[in-house]
């Protein structure tokens, strides 16, 4: 049975997106299903996004599943390419609060602030473990830096950190935080026109490339490619869905990719993946936001105690984790809908 699970303006996973993902539409299995759907967002809306994920419903016509990226051939109707409205991506991130939550995209769900500081921790520890290799005297480059925090991380680590920061809101908390790190480079400045006048060690990309239009992606990865020292990693951290790419249209602009698409893209730019890991601590804050937003749907607002229901529902999860997370997978459940992986790259050269 088809539901409806989210609002079109809402930051999150939207019915837009939902409507643009071929699993979706695979649970709408009746007409009345379809019908349903078609009076909250008319049929003028439904059509381009039943295009767009190049699957046609029966009202429009037979119903195709899209096959995964890499297993499609030249004559099967493919996704239209996802653009993303970059000056919608900017003013999203220049009006963000500059918290350990708000580049986490946790701030609307009644968590502690201690929920930023262990998905912090312990996606450092990862970090750390997939980093060990790099030389302490190396050179680190952070794109997309947000606040800072892992550039700070890199800075007590490694001898030289460059980070680059787009939004001026965001940069400015970025340069109070890397103020006392002399060996702190902060930029002020778009990761795509931002030219590289170094070779690193180690280059950090952390939730930037789902802001991305593929082929900006391809050719900052290609860019980086070339100033990534010999045995040097390219180190992402990106969010991730299981199906087709899904793609937010509002205020909020990003496209999640599937793992897959991002093997193509990265094979694409001379690219090898080493190592993929899901990343276990964004995946229990996932499923504690996505449980919350549930909340959310069902309760009238006035009944919402949200502050409590998010302190409960995240110290809930913390206490079944790490096993908690493994719970939906090992019952072939996909939850959450947003995942997140680690990949570790090198360049086919190297
Ligand atoms: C999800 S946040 C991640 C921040 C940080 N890397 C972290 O992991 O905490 C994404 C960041 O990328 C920045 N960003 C997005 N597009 C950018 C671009 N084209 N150039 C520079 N920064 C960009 C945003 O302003 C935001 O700070």
């Amino acid at each position: 049975m088809f539901k409806i699970t989210n609002g079109i303006s809402d930051a999150r996973l939207s019915l837009e997106a939902a409507f643009l993902d071929p699993d979706y539409w695979n649970e709408i299995d009746t007409m009345a299903d379809f019908n349903e759907a078609e009076k909250m967002f008319g049929a003028k809306r439904l059509e381009p996004a039943a295009r767009d994920c190049g699957t046609l419903h029966p009202r429009l016509g037979p119903k195709v599943h899209t096959p995964s990226s890499s297993a499609r051939d030249p004559m099967t109707p493919v996704p239209r390419m996802i653009e993303i409205d970059y000056e919608k991506v900017n003013r999203y991130w220049e009006e963000a609060t500059p918290s350990i939550l708000g580049p986490y995209m946790m701030d609307d769900f009644g968590f502690p602030a201690s929920a930023g500081d262990f998905r912090f921790r312990a996606e450092s520890r990862i970090v750390r473990r997939l980093t060990r290799d790099v030389k302490r005297d190396g050179a680190v480059l952070d794109l997309g830096s947000g606040i800072g925090v892992w550039a700070e991380g890199f800075a007590r680590r490694f001898s030289l950190v460059t980070a680059v920061e787009r939004s001026r809101n965001l940069f400015e908390s970025l340069q109070r935080r890397c103020s006392p790190y002399p060996n702190l480079r902060p930029i002020h400045g778009d990761v795509l026109t931002f030219e590289p006048d170094a070779r690193y060690d180690l280059v950090f990309l952390g939730g930037l490339l789902m802001y991305l239009n593929e082929r900006d992606l391809i050719a900052l990865l290609r860019k980086l490619v070339r100033c990534i020292e010999p045995g040097g990693m390219i180190l992402c951290r990106e969010s991730t869905v299981r199906g087709n790419a899904v793609a937010l249209r509002g205020d909020y602009q990003v496209v999640y990719r599937s793992v897959s698409d991002y093997r193509r893209i990265f094979g694409q730019c001379g690219l090898t993946i080493r190592h993929v890991e899901r990343n276990e601590p964004y995946v229990l804050i996932e499923m504690g936001s996505e449980l919350v937003e549930k909340w959310r749907k069902t309760v009238p607002a006035r009944f919402q105690v949200l502050r409590a229901i998010g302190h409960l529902t995240y110290f809930g999860l913390r206490l079944g984790y790490p096993w908690i997370t493994r719970i939906p997978k090992a019952l072939g459940i996909a939850f959450p809908r947003l995942e997140n992986h680690f990949f570790v790259l090198r360049a086919d050269a190297s």
